[in-house]
């Protein structure tokens, strides 16, 4: 065989061999999900493509002077600081039930002394949907209701049982109810993110917001009542009895502890620290309306891990926040 009809052979014979791989793991790009919100929640012009129902709530933080002493971070200065808050509910429906089995949103924007910002933006379950975007974005495709108004659930079981990392959040989800308020819910940073310490290290950390009411889910009763509106409500009427208040909690990873993957959580033993209290003290106002939480804006002393997931919310949520800006 000639050279050129032999190197055309196997060049054909490596394209065939890759492209069905190259099909099914072609990289996701941001605007895919703005589009795939859109597609399960249809278009709501000047809002947030995802997490579009929610309340804001503004407050402080104080750093511990556990966190003070042991981190080199400007945040845990000890300074009370002022915070911007936002509580949601996921997807892009701004009347999304509040008694429905899905995670609910906690975003926090901190305004250090410096002038420097420090976002979190956290869901009140331990483990992210997905291991990574390229399954999240499988994930939601496959939800997309069909003709009928219904996802084709053979097609969504299909998905799920071909991505075991999908399973974790759906058990858990399936185990705990519904908060019965914003204030009785922990959220969990999820990701992993460094910190430094005041010996010069780079600390590998996890963490969550532990509230100080306590965890307390909705009854089955009242799931069953399927109430559209109360967690703003039940929110507002919390705060006038004084303010409502989360300990930040610090985990400590160990060597084996996933980094870059959001659907494995880190074992309930791990050294923890009280970083500091977060404190609301009123709700309702509009001044996180025009706030980017993106997780990524991290004040000095922090940050963030190679996890795919977390590195995909900052294009994402820059292009929800430059949309709903002007008003599309
Ligand atoms: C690839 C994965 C993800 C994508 C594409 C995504 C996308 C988005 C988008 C487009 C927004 C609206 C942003 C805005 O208009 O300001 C949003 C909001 C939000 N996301 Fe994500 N997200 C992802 C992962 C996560 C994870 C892992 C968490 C929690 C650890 C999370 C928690 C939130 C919260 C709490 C909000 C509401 C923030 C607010 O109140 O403004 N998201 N997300």
């Amino acid at each position: 065989m000639p050279a050129f009809q032999f190197r055309k052979l196997v060049l054909s014979a490596a394209v065939m061999a890759v492209w069905p791989l190259a099909a099914q793991t072609a990289p996701a790009q941001p605007n895919d999900f703005i589009d795939v919100f859109a597609k399960l929640s249809g278009e709501h012009k000047g809002l947030r493509k995802n997490h579009s129902k929610g309340v804001c709530a503004v407050g402080d933080f104080t750093a511990s002077k556990a966190a003070t002493a042991y981190f080199d971070a400007d945040l845990f200065s000890g300074e009370t600081l002022p915070v911007i808050y936002r509580f949601s509910l996921p997807g892009g429906n701004p009347l999304a039930p509040d008694y429905a089995g899905v995670p609910r949103g906690f975003a926090a924007q901190f305004s250090l002394k410096n002038g420097t910002k420090h976002n979190i933006a956290t869901l009140n379950v331990p483990v992210f949907a997905a291991k990574d975007p390229e399954t999240f974005l499988g994930l939601l495709q496959a939800s997309v209701p069909g003709a009928d108004g219904k996802p084709d659930m053979a097609k969504l079981t299909a998905f799920k049982a071909a991505h075991p990392d999908t399973k974790p959040l759906e058990q858990w989800l399936a185990s705990h109810q519904p908060p019965f308020s914003y204030a009785t819910a922990e959220y969990f940073g999820i990701h992993t993110f460094y910190l430094n310490s005041k010996q010069g290290e780079k600390t590998k950390i996890r963490w969550h917001l532990q509230p100080h009411d306590g965890v307390k889910g909705l009854t089955e009763a009242e799931i069953a009542e399927k109430k559209p509106d109360f967690l703003h409500q039940r929110l507002a009427e919390r705060l006038q009895q004084g303010a409502v208040s989360f300990d930040w909690i610090i985990s400590f990873g160990e060597p084996e502890d996933a980094v870059n993957d959001p659907s494995v959580q880190w074992p309930a033993q791990r050294k923890t620290l009280n970083a500091g209290m977060l404190r609301l003290t009123a709700s309702g106002d509009n001044s996180c309306d025009n706030i980017n939480f993106d997780p990524n804006v991290l004040s000095r002393g922090f940050s963030a891990s190679d996890d795919p997931v977390l590195r995909m919310r900052s294009p994402a949520y820059a292009i929800s926040f430059g949309k709903r800006l002007s008003g599309q």
